[in-house]
């Protein structure tokens, strides 16, 4: 149990790597004997600008330290490139941390179509293109980390962040998908919801705490999901201030509507049954794949052809 978890062999792209959390999770993979791709676009936490120098000074403390790592500068919404590098430099794409991120917050009466469509482009689209180009390197060597990065403000919402929480929600939709289409293949791909001080957070985490959660805390989790030994697979991982925790989905028990097939759900029996259509306390369960979600609905109808559903919860119900 105390061998070290080490990634030689393994060639690891990180996006938006030049600052922040990317920053911590490259200098982690090369510590532990990954070649890593450092790619950052280099403009501002809104998405402005360009510059070369963020991932040029992570790539030289990773060479100072003796690791192995090259830059790449091209935006994420061009990730096909970044992928590219992988190859050319070190011949193979092992694992993607999908990463990069930009802020543009306003209240939703404030944001514009811009504000909407940078966000969009830089988390979601920036995820799937990267995704899409390493997703054949995967599939033909039967090998594939990816992590998406998500946040608090994508599971939960969050004031003023209504472009940056739909994307986040929508890397959720992408892991869980490329999880269940790349199982087959050795594809694993998981979702991280980190809390860091960083350049994105410095206006809106007091000082204190900005200091206190440091990405270092969270690349270990980065990490041990992009392992080999690690056989997770379409989890959600909150992470930060040295904590872990998965996060899933919930279904109540819920109330069958109608007590028979030959009956009407009317707005009154959805009225009537409300409490217990939103009671997470009792037979809630946990469903993780469409075809599980359909076991509870095919058992609500098989109630109503019996004309069993008044007052029967779903779970509860007698189906002998
Ligand atoms: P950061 O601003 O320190 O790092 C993000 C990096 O991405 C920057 O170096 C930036 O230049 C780069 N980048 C931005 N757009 C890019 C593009 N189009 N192509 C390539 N690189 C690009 O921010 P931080 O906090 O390290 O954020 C990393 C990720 O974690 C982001 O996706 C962010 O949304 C997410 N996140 C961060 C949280 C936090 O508490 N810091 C909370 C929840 C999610």
């Amino acid at each position: 149990m105390n061998r070290l978890l080490r990634f030689d062999g393994r060639v690891v792209v990180v996006t938006g790597a030049g600052g922040g959390l990317g920053k911590a999770y490259a200098l982690l993979f090369a510590d532990r004997g990954a070649s890593v791709v450092v790619n950052d676009l280099g403009g501002t936490a809104q998405g402005d600008g360009r510059s070369q120098m963020a991932a040029d000074s992570v790539v030289d403390e990773i060479l100072k330290k003796g690791g192995k790592a090259v830059p790449n500068y091209d935006s994420v919404t061009e990730g096909e490139k970044i992928i590219e590098t992988a190859v050319k430099k070190f011949g193979r794409i092992d694992i993607l941390v999908n990463n990069a991120g930009i802020l543009r917050d306003r209240s939703f009466v404030k944001m514009t179509q811009q504000d909407w469509d940078i966000i969009n482009q830089v988390h979601v689209v920036g995820s799937f293109k990267t995704s899409k180009a390493a997703w054949d390197h995967f599939r033909k060597q039967n090998y594939g980390r990816i992590i998406n990065t998500s946040s608090v403000a994508g599971l939960l919402g969050n004031f003023g962040q209504a472009n940056y929480s739909a994307a986040k929600s929508g890397l959720v939709g992408l892991s869980n998908t490329l999880a269940k289409e790349g199982a087959r293949y050795n594809i694993h791909t998981n979702t991280i919801v980190p809390m860091a001080g960083s350049r994105l957070t410095e206006n809106i985490l007091p000082p204190e705490l900005h200091d206190a959660l440091k990405p270092e805390l969270i690349a270990p989790v980065v990490a041990w999901l992009c392992h080999e030994d690690c056989d997770e697979n379409g989890v959600v991982i909150e992470a930060a201030a040295g904590f872990a925790a998965k996060y899933q989905w919930q279904r109540a028990g819920g109330a069958i509507l109608r007590s028979s097939l030959n009956e009407s759900v009317t707005v009154e029996s959805v009225r009537d049954k409300w409490s217990e259509i939103i009671d997470l306390s009792t037979n809630a369960d946990y469903p993780t794949a469409p075809e599980e979600a359909m076991g509870k609905l095919m058992d609500a109808l098989r109630i109503q052809q019996k004309g069993l559903g008044d007052a029967q919860n779903v779970s509860r119900a007698n189906l002998s």
